[in-house]
Parts: C-alpha cells; structure tokens; sequence
C-alpha cells in the first residue's frame, strides 16, 4: 500500500507542472490576451517580454546540454581513485563572465529604452487625456477637454495616444487591459500617467489588478475602441444627452429615482441630480454592460441589480433600497430612456 502511494506521490510534481503549463496556454488566447498586442504599449512590452523569455530559453539548453554531456562522459565506469585533478581555468572564468554581461546589458538596453517610450505625463503631445478615477468597485472616467463623464467603459479613438492620468477615491486599484498595455496602479492622494493607444476598432477588456476588497475581482472594465467618427459622436451625444423622460412611466421613474435617493449618489447630465459617490448615469442606455462591467446591459438585469446588488455583485456599495416592484420597474424604464 506505502509502495503504491510513493508511486503515485512519484507523479504529483509532474502533474502540478502540467497544469501550470496549460493554465498557461489558457492565458495566450482570450479577451484578455497579453501575448495578442492590440497597440503599440503592449506590442512594445511584449517585444521586452519575449526577448528575455528567449534569452533565458537558450541559457537554460546550454547548461543543460553541458550537464547532460557531464552526465554521460563522467559517469562512474568503476575505474579506481580520483580522475585528474583539476584547478581553475581563467578561459572559463572569462567566458562566464563576459557572455552573462553582454545578455543583461542587452535586456538593460531594452528597458531603458521601452521605459522612456512608454512613459506618459501630461505634456505627452498630440494625446487625449481622459481621467480615470478607482472606486470600490468600479471606474470613473472623465474627459476634461470634452467636459464629458462616463463610468466603467472608456470611449478612445483609434490610432490616438490616450494619456491616462489614474488616481484612486479609496484604496489602491491596479488598471489593467492586457491587450493596450501593462498595469499601472491607482493611488489615493497621487496621480499616475500611463498612455494606451488602440489600432483597431474594438472592445478591449480590462480588470483591476490590485486587490481593493470583495468586489475586487468584480472590478472590470471595457476600452471602446472606435473611429475617430465614432468617437466624436459619442463625445456630442455626451455632451447633448436626452434625459427628459418620454414615456409616463418613465416619467414616474425620474420621480421615484429621486424620491428613493438614487440621486444622492448619482449624477445624470441635464437633470439636477448630481451625486457623486456612485457612476455617473448620463447615457446609461449606450453602455454595453452594467455592476461595474458584471452584467450585460438590460433591463431585467438593471432591475435586478436594483432589487439586491449585494445578490448580483457581493461587496458591492450601493445599498440595498428595498423598493417595491412596481418602483423599480419605473426607475428602470427612466434609466433605460436615457440616451
Ligand atoms: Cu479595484 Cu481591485
């Protein structure tokens, strides 16, 4: 019994080693592929990134190959007292020497060279700053040239360098798509550049990568990528909102938004509401996802966010109202007219 429990203990190591390495394979495809460059940031990265990689491949099948020819060519033949020995060898010591001093000066190039490429501030010319805030557990997001504010899902024209200029409300974030670039961290008290650029029309996600709290892993994001027309009829339809209320129901909605305290925390553009603890609203019909990029954007998922969002999104801060039915099939009929 032992004896077949040490066989099989025999394997343990090998089979965790394989399931990295296929854990790993999952990470090369996907929405939120690092090693599928979708911009010149994390093209540039991935460049760095691969360069070591094959570095530390090609050392790595030197030392083996000489230890498995070690391996052979000494091995014990029975042979009687010491071999030869043996005592220093300056031509070795030169060769590992020198040869790990060219590979790590190669890599210090690369970096040093990617780390100014890729530093931003605001004074990075030709680029569109957007302001990007962290929030337990969500994003705001925030274009000062437009006077224009969204939550969760950045709007960026293509082939634009985009100046992120990233800072937290509460604890630290980490803003990461892997796809535009690496990650950079959200600090409460102190702003951070980095910029991103897309060069295709896409959506891009993203996620906080920087534990904040329960809703951490809930914590998402989505980059837009769109045409420069695109986008700047997204930034006019920002900018001129429909937030009138069509329909009597509706209509009762933007009384009952008011009347529960919804707009103690959120802002809506063109209406006196103007919270600022929650997302911002403004358009909430154009937005893909809602919870914080949780739940496709529909009305019968908007409702239930409303009716219990610690049910949909544990952790998350928006407080349960208790709303009867008939109030909340109001106020999503209100939210759902905004465009
Ligand atoms: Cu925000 Cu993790």
């Amino acid at each position: 019994m032992a004896n077949r429990w040490r066989r099989v203990g025999k394997w343990i190591p090998l089979a965790i080693l394989g399931g990295i390495a296929l854990a790993g394979c999952g990470f090369l495809e996907g929405p939120q592929s690092m090693v599928q460059p979708a911009g010149p940031v994390a093209q540039n990265q991935l460049q760095l990134i691969s360069s070591s990689f094959w570095i530390m491949v090609e050392i790595f099948l030197v030392v083996a190959t000489v230890l498995v020819l070690a391996i052979i060519r000494f091995r014990d033949r029975g042979q009687r007292g010491l071999p030869p020995q043996t005592e220093g060898d300056n031509r070795l010591e030169l060769l590992w020497t020198i040869v790990p001093f060219l590979l790590l000066a190669l890599l210090a190039v690369g970096t040093v060279k990617q780390s100014f490429a890729l530093s931003a501030s605001p004074a990075t010319k030709n680029a569109l700053p957007i302001k990007i805030v962290g929030h337990q557990f969500w994003w705001a997001v925030q274009y000062p040239t437009y006077n224009v504010t969204t939550a969760n899902e950045i709007h960026i024209p293509v082939g634009q360098k985009v100046v992120l200029e990233l800072t937290s409300a509460d604890v630290l974030h980490a803003f990461w798509v892997p796809r535009l670039g690496g990650k950079t961290d959200l600090v409460p008290g102190k702003t951070n550049y980095m910029w991103i650029e897309a060069d295709q029309p896409g959506i891009y996600r993203g996620q906080c990568a920087e534990f904040c709290g329960t809703g951490h892993a809930d914590m998402r994001l989505i980059v837009d990528a769109q045409t420069p027309q695109q986008f700047s009829q997204w930034i006019q339809t920002m900018q001129h909102p429909q937030s009138t209320p069509t329909s009597a129901l509706a209509q009762q909605g933007m009384i009952d938004f008011a009347k529960a305290g919804c707009s103690g925390c959120h802002t809506i553009a063109g209406t006196n509401f103007e919270g600022q603890v929650g997302p911002n609203l403004t358009d909430l019909t154009g937005r893909l996802m809602i919870a914080g990029n949780l739940l496709p954007n529909t009305p019968a998922n908007l409702a239930a966010w409303i009716h219990d969002p610690q049910a949909v999104k544990p952790g998350a801060l928006m407080p349960n109202l208790h709303l009867p039915p008939s109030e909340i099939r109001a106020i999503v009929a209100y939210l759902e007219s905004l465009r």
